[in-house]
């Protein structure tokens, strides 16, 4: 008998009142352990959705009324997100986790590398945004000509879509999601406050030069993506282990979270007994929050006051069973910033 159906006469037993010990003689198993895993195992299999989002707070004011065509692509990439998911047909999805690319400060080394891992790996979905653009500049600008403005937007997405098309040439039949971190805002948020008038122009553009990459975008509003039991959000939280202050807000509830931001790679995780977010009940399991290295420059131009920080370079890789959501496979990767090489799977990838 296998374990899902094992676990099903176990967990069928324990409701019915028998006690550990009593299955253990009823179904000739080894041990109370056992039973508590095999438990365990059919619970989170049979809790586990395929994909699904979660869409946890929001960023923007909902007073301010927004454009109905962007409201329509939001709704149709999302959608369409969740119809890859249920319509897919292979047994493990490999999804790549990008934070930090900063463009145009993006730290060409790191991701010549990426290019190269990513090849071999060959994710079904990249999410690839997440602070991809810098934007910093404003949020010291003082309102100036719209011109000036424009150049300095172009001089971001141009290496953003030169990227986009390495990356399609390298992983050619991968899906892309934007998970919007605070920097890739700045310009929409500096839009809304110095020329509200062009606002909704200007959102619109920018959603689409994103989308003619090929990547599904899900509004500016959405904190948590979940592939099954992976969470990817870009994370907010800081501290000398940023993953643990991860998994302390939000990290129990799934199997892994992981996040960017803090451009430093931490991992935290714990094993014993958890409470389950769906059913309330404690079960013996291992939850991960991590947070992954940057793809950008560790001095980036506009701020040199970084240098000496703790940056690190890196990207997380993630195999997920699709039938039960379960993630069988988590690497977060950290790439040699000095001999700009990094190793997966036993294979050394230099730039
Ligand atoms: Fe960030
Ligand atoms: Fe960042």
């Amino acid at each position: 008998m296998d374990r899902f159906n094992l676990g099903k006469q176990c967990y069928d037993l324990k409701n019915d009142g028998f006690t550990n010990a009593q299955i253990v003689d009823k179904l000739d198993l080894s041990g109370d352990r056992r039973v508590r895993e095999l438990v365990s195992y059919y619970t989170n299999i049979s809790n586990a959705p395929p994909i699904y989002i979660i869409n946890q707070s929001k960023r923007l004011d909902d007073s301010v009324p927004r454009a109905v065509a962007v409201e329509e692509i939001e709704e149709t990439d999302l959608q369409q997100f969740i119809q890859f998911g249920e319509n897919f047909s292979e047994e493990y999805m490999r999804v790549a986790v990008l934070n930090d690319i900063h463009f145009p400060d993006h730290e060409a080394y790191a991701l010549e590398i990426v290019l190269k891992v990513l090849h071999d790996f060959r994710p079904h979905i990249i999410q690839d945004g997440s602070d991809v653009f810098d934007f910093s500049e404003f949020s010291r600008w003082p309102q100036t000509s719209f011109d000036a403005i424009h150049q300095a937007y172009e001089e971001t997405m141009e290496p953003y879509k030169n990227w986009r098309g390495m990356l399609h040439q390298a992983v050619p039949n991968h899906r892309a999601f934007f998970m919007p971190g605070n920097h890739d805002i700045r310009y929409l948020n500096y839009v809304i406050e110095k020329f509200p008038q062009i606002y909704y122009k200007e959102r619109t553009n920018f959603i689409q030069d994103i989308r003619r990459t090929g990547t599904w975008w899900f509004g500016e509003k959405r904190d948590i993506i979940t592939v099954g039991q992976l969470a990817i959000v870009h994370g907010s939280v800081a501290g000398k282990n940023p993953a643990k202050a991860l998994w302390d807000r939000i990290g129990f509830n799934y199997q892994i979270t992981v996040a960017g931001h803090v451009h430093r790679r931490s991992m935290y995780e714990q094993t014993g007994y958890l409470e389950d977010s769906l059913t309330g009940i404690a079960r013996f399991k291992t939850r991960v929050a991590a947070t992954t290295g940057c793809l950008c420059k560790q001095r980036p131009s506009y701020n040199q006051s970084h240098i000496g920080q703790n940056w690190s370079h890196g990207f997380a890789l993630a195999t997920v069973d699709h039938k039960t959501g379960e993630v069988i496979g988590f690497d977060n990767i950290e790439i040699d910033p000095v001999e700009w090489r990094c190793v997966f799977g036993g294979k050394v990838y230099k730039s």
